[in-house]
């Protein structure tokens, strides 16, 4: 078996006894937090936090995600360059502690020594070179794993050796710590971050995968793939779901995902967060948006059109065709129809089955799987 098979073959071993977990009995009706979504197992760093947020991965399981204090660790590490797809999220706790009124409640001491083997074997799996804990919670957790005698407040934005690895604690990015360190302040955390990350992804031991960077690239070759089939303009609602289309089409012949971008459940079905109108600019460059009666809708300028094919360099021959046999059926399809046809997927009607079955509220989790770890 491959190294790489090998790790994966672990963590899932590892997974499947977390969705088992029975250890703690106020978590029985929370997700357990952990799966492929929460990143690469070739991660050079792993964020850890405190808990799934009941209003984010509890529902979207993916840590930091959904909620304001997902929001605010993406937006951090987005600040300072650091992409979700290079780098691995957990939790000390892997599920949704709820207090009698069914809010976020801190856990208790017993249930974080319930999931310190998880998290102890998450870092024998990934390996990676830095971790970073979110908050007092996730050092106590590490600092059980294996003693390291840092206080936060003490050893905040500090770089210590740590099981043979870089470890930086820093504080919590939810509302509450926010009042113990800024948003600002955090920056600053964050960049330290990022700077050790590229010193330690500069010495021989870790490079950052380029194919999974060339997954947002890929994803912005398609979308410009299909704006230019449509010089008329498209709009923003189509985009995302021929972009699902491309990518159901990409699964169904080669059981791959065509990008690695995630894909959420959203009140209109599948949503890329990577096609943002704030991040669409530089994903396609020289992409222009217009207002059509209300409606916002998406141009390629005519420069632009000029440049193509040859700009879609992460692109395989293979992949366009498979895009553009795509855009030949569903290309000129009206919005209502596109709805129509991606919740008829295997993949939105697994999770609509799901909400109808357990009651529970699925937006925005996962609708594809987060990427292909099939061989390079
Ligand atoms: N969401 C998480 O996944 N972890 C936290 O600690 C808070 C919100």
């Amino acid at each position: 078996m491959t190294e790489k098979k090998d790790k994966e073959a672990k963590f899932l071993d590892l997974v499947g006894r977390v969705q088992r977990c029975t250890k703690c009995p106020r978590m029985e009706g929370s997700a357990r937090v952990l799966g492929l979504g929460c990143g690469p197992l070739d991660a050079p760093l792993l964020f850890v936090g405190e808990a799934p947020g009941r209003l984010g991965a509890d529902g979207s399981h993916l840590p930091f995600h959904g909620d304001k204090s997902g929001h605010n660790f993406e937006k951090l590490i987005e600040q300072v360059g650091i992409s979700r797809y290079d780098v691995f999220v957990t939790n000390a706790v892997l599920c949704n502690p709820k207090d009698e009124r069914g809010n976020n409640a801190t856990p208790t001491g017993s249930e974080i020594e319930n999931c310190v083997p998880f998290l102890r074997e998450t870092i024998e799996i990934l390996d990676p070179s830095m971790v970073v804990t979110l908050g007092a919670v996730a050092l106590k957790s590490c600092g059980i794993v294996q003693t390291h005698g840092i206080s936060l407040k003490e050893g905040v934005r500090s770089n210590n050796r740590w099981m043979n690895r870089a470890l930086i604690p820093v504080y919590h990015p939810g509302q509450r710590a926010m009042v113990h360190r800024s948003f600002a302040n955090q920056l600053s955390d964050y960049q330290f971050i990022a700077e050790t990350l590229r010193r330690l992804n500069q010495s021989p031991r870790r490079v950052t995968s380029k194919k999974r960077r060339s997954g947002s690239e890929k994803l912005g070759d398609v979308a410009r793939q299909i704006l230019e089939s449509h010089p008329e303009g498209l709009s923003y609602f189509a985009l995302h779901k021929l972009c699902f289309l491309a990518e159901v089409a990409c699964l169904e012949t080669s059981g791959k995902r065509l990008t690695n971008s995630y894909v959420v459940r959203q009140k209109d079905g599948p949503y890329f967060v990577d096609l943002h109108p704030a991040k669409l600019p530089t994903l396609v460059p020289g992409i222009q948006f217009r207002n059509n009666s209300g409606k916002l809708s998406l141009h390629l300028s005519s420069q632009m059109q000029l440049l193509s094919p040859a700009t879609k360099m992460n692109l395989s021959d293979q992949e366009r065709v498979m895009v553009e046999r795509v855009l030949i059926k569903y290309g000129s399809w009206r919005d209502a129809e596109l709805k129509r046809v991606v919740y008829l997927s295997k993949y939105m009607r697994a999770l609509l089955r799901r909400e109808r079955k357990t009651g529970e509220n699925l937006y925005n989790a996962a609708v594809l799987p987060f990427a292909s770890l099939d061989g390079e």
